[in-house]
Formats: structure tokens, C-alpha cells, sequence
């Protein structure tokens, strides 16, 4: 297996700093365990406040991500649990003129939500997809990232979703899963244990479909993670094919 890598150069790309969010501090059941929650519009109003209030900004470092992941003219980027495009907005600006952003969640209202984004901020290389929790429905062998931040432990067969993934993805395809830290006192608020994953537990899922760590940054860790963002301490690492990841 290849080294992995634990520092990323850090590349400044035409990202206007305005997209935010993440949960507000009674944020439970985000996700699809209650998918009743997510069909009206109301709670998308609030979700989309939520995920968009403006301190959060800085503690997703759009940037920094986008450095750690590498990510060039031409590739497709699948950020799945999109939201409201937090990360698609600059991910498809990194990726333009000839790559795009798959924008993929399981809640209609943050679909035309995402939709009317791109269309403000003039981005025209992302295309949104309304998914179901168990099965992010990317088109075969196109998507080079898969993307999570904040989401991946909303699957509820975590194990049988990433084997359907994996076989989305093209050859050479990779994993990001950006995930609160288990015992994170804002993570602690946010979900329950059930609803929180560990480091160890995705290495073993990752295990079990035949992918290696290639990347773990601490850019969301420790003094990297910005106070008075309302941000838990959150681990980033990055999988490919044991092939992939030894060349
Ligand atoms: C906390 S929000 C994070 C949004 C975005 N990634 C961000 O960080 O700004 C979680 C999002 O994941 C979506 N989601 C939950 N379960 C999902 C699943 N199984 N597949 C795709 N999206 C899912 C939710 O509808 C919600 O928009």
C-alpha cells in the first residue's frame, strides 16, 4: 500500500466565501432516520438556514478540501448529502471548465434548492440528483471522488451502501468521508451514538469492498478546526482501490 497522505498544499480557487452550514445545536436526525422530516418544505426552510448560517463558513474550508482531494479541470465529483451545495458550488468551480459536480441528496427541497444556487452564482457544470438513502444513484464509471462531509453515517447499512458506491465509481475512483470526531461534545448534542462512526469502523468497510487508505488530514482537527464556527472536531480520510492506492 502506497504512503498515506497527512498534509495537503493548499490551492486558493475563485470560491466566493459565502456558502455555509452545518447543523444547529439540536440538529438531530439530519439524515434519513427520519425521513418523514425531510418531506415538507418547512423543515427544508429550516434545514437550509441551518446548513447556511454564515459562522459556519470558516469551518468548512472549501480550500483546504479541495487541495487535499486534488481535485483538477475534468474530474466528477460526486458530493453526496450535497445539502445545500455547501461543497458543490466550489468543488464544480475547481473542477470547470470540462469536470462537474454530481450534487446528490435524498431531500427534494434541498434539490431545487441546490438548483437555483448554481444558477445564481452562475455555475453551470453542476447537475443535482435526487437519490434514495440506500443508493446514491451516480451514473456508472464516471464519478473520479466521491465525496461525504457530515453525512456518510445517515446510511443505514453503511456496509451495503459503500459495495453499491464502489461499484459506481470508475476504476480509479476514490472515498472522501469527512465525519465528526464519536465523542465531540457537539457531536455528542448532534446525534446519538447509533448515529455517529468511527475512523476504525470505516477502515473496515473499506476493508471488505477492497479499498486502502490513501489520505488522512487533520485539517478539521485540534487548533485547525476555527473556534466560533459551531463545528465538531472532525476526522478526513480518503480510500481507493487496493490497486489505485498502490500505484
Ligand atoms: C448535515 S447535512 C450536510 C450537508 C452538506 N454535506 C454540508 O456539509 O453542508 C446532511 C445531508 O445529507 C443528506 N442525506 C442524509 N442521508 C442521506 C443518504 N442516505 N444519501 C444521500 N444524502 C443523504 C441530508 O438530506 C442532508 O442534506
Amino acid at each position: 500500500m502506497s504512503a498515506v497522505h497527512k498534509s495537503c498544499l493548499i490551492v486558493l480557487v475563485g470560491t466566493a466565501a459565502l456558502w455555509i452550514g452545518t447543523s444547529g445545536s439540536t440538529a438531530q436526525n439530519h439524515g434519513n432516520k427520519a425521513p418523514g422530516s425531510h418531506q415538507d418544505l418547512t423543515d427544508a426552510k429550516t434545514w437550509i438556514q441551518r446548513l447556511e448560517r454564515p459562522e459556519r463558513i470558516p469551518g468548512l474550508k472549501f480550500n483546504e478540501v479541495i487541495a487535499c482531494l486534488n481535485l483538477k479541470a475534468g474530474d466528477v465529483v460526486a458530493d453526496i448529502g450535497a445539502g445545500t451545495g455547501a461543497f458543490s458550488i466550489p468543488f464544480a468551480r475547481a473542477v470547470a471548465p470540462s469536470g462537474k459536480v454530481l450534487a446528490v441528496d435524498i431531500w427534494a427541497g434541498l434539490i431545487d434548492y441546490i438548483n437555483e444556487k448554481a444558477k445564481k452564482e452562475n455555475v453551470s457544470n453542476v447537475q443535482a440528483i435526487l437519490a434514495k438513502p440506500d443508493d446514491p444513484m451516480l451514473p456508472t464509471n464516471q464519478v473520479d471522488v466521491a465525496f461525504f462531509h457530515d453525512v456518510f453515517h445517515n446510511t443505514n447499512d453503511r456496509q451495503a451502501y459503500l459495495k453499491l458506491l464502489v461499484s459506481q465509481l470508475k476504476p480509479s475512483g476514490r472515498i472522501a468521508i469527512i465525519e465528526q470526531e464519536f465523542d465531540d461534545p457537539i457531536a455528542k448534542t448532534w446525534d446519538l451514538p447509533e448515529d455517529r462512526i468511527t475512523k476504525d469502523q470505516v477502515k473496515s468497510w473499506m476493508a471488505n469492498v477492497g479499498f486502502h487508505l490513501i489520505g488522512d488530514y487533520d485539517i478539521f482537527e485540534g487548533a485547525n478546526n476555527p473556534a466560533g464556527t459551531g463545528m465538531p472536531q472532525r476526522w478526513f480520510v480518503v480510500y481507493a482501490r487496493a490497486a489505485a492506492a498502490d500505484n
